[in-house]
């Protein structure tokens, strides 16, 4: 079996095909050329799904010709439609709000309603931003949202929209994701530490980084199971500030490489580095859910850093 993380080169843009037939399901992923996309159109082809995976200007979800075009079969059926597109740069959302909510918004809710035309479950990811950040404890299910800037707001947005436009829906909320596929805070942290930058990192903000390879795994999971409709939280095991996050990162990227030179990152607050979007102080969300469906905890992130890190260090060898 090929290994996604093995070949940097892009998937195809129409489609993946494997021999297996038996629990073969149909499924149509929006967004296939994003970070977390990529992992889960390779995780289910590997799997023996058939999965459509079209890029961008193949298929843009609030266009309403492309739409059309999967309303009307030229993708093929499909047993769920999975939406991985959206509009993710959170401080470039505070002043492009139209082109944040036409995406996370609009766009998802026109997808959950033609998934549901077609006959298909629909699978929505959303984030962690949806919350204020202000508890003291895990994020469960039920608590009520409170978005704190643009990103988050539209987010929210197109999840009250998708369950509006699909009664048996299965929203994802996810946090911190990083892949091998595209740009991620530890990506960034591992390129600035090689070129010898001086590192501050905010030590003042907690979550759960989560690996878009065990994310896509546990995707495959939910939807192999034909899960409940509804709302669950799928995230990484460790809670970290982003600070210890960036330590764990080039740690991993450091033993690999160059084991006797030191790891300096400064802890700051969040104030000593403003950015346009505010971001939430205690952004966990809480896993007891998808423990109590049954759905595997991930990979503790030591050794999902570990992983990443080695595929950094053969793409710069
Ligand atoms: N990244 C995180 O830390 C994080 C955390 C929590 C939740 N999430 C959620 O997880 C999901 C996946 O995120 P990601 O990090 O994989 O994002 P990503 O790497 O930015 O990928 C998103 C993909 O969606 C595409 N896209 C944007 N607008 C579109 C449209 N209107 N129609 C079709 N495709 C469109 C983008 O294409 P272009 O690049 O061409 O615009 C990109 O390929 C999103 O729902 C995100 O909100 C992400």
């Amino acid at each position: 079996m090929e290994d996604v993380t093995d070949d940097p080169t892009p998937l195809p843009t129409d489609s993946v095909k494997h021999e297996r037939e038996s629990t073969r399901l149909r499924v149509f992923v929006a967004g296939a050329a994003g970070m977390l996309g990529r992992d889960i159109v390779r995780t289910l082809a590997d799997a023996g799904h058939y999965v459509a995976s079209p890029f961008r200007d193949q298929f843009d979800i609030a266009h309403p010709q492309h739409l059309e075009s999967l309303r009307t079969g030229v993708w093929g059926q499909f047993d769920w439609v999975i939406n991985a597109a959206a509009y993710t740069n959170v401080d470039g959302a505070q002043s492009a709000v139209a082109q944040a909510e036409r995406t996370n918004h609009i766009g998802a809710g026109l997808l959950a309603f033609t998934a549901n035309e077609i006959g298909a479950r629909f699978l929505h990811f959303s984030t962690d931003f949806v919350f204020d950040g202000n508890a003291n404890a895990s994020y469960d299910e039920g608590a009520p949202p409170n978005p704190i800037n643009v990103y988050g707001t539209s987010k929210w947005h197109g999840e009250q929209e998708v369950s509006k436009q699909h009664s048996q829906a299965v929203i994802v909320r996810t946090s911190w994701l990083f892949g091998v596929h595209g740009k991620s805070f530890p990506r960034t942290m591992i390129n600035a530490w090689r070129e010898g930058k001086e590192l501050r990192v905010v030590a003042d903000q907690t979550g759960r980084p989560t690996y878009t390879k065990d994310l896509a795994a546990r995707t495959r999971t939910l939807i192999e199971h034909a899960p409940v409709p509804g709302t669950v939280h799928l995230a990484g095991p460790d809670i970290m500030s982003w600070h210890e996050f960036a330590i764990a990162a080039v740690s991993a990227y450091r033993d690999r490489t160059d084991p006797s030179r030191e790891v300096n990152i400064a802890p700051i607050a969040s104030s000593e580095w403003p950015t346009p979007a505010r971001r939430p102080r205690y952004s966990v969300l809480s896993l007891a859910k998808s423990e109590s469906l049954g759905i595997a905890p991930m990979r503790a992130m030591s050794e999902a850093l570990s992983e990443f890190a080695a595929l950094v260090a053969a793409e710069k060898a």
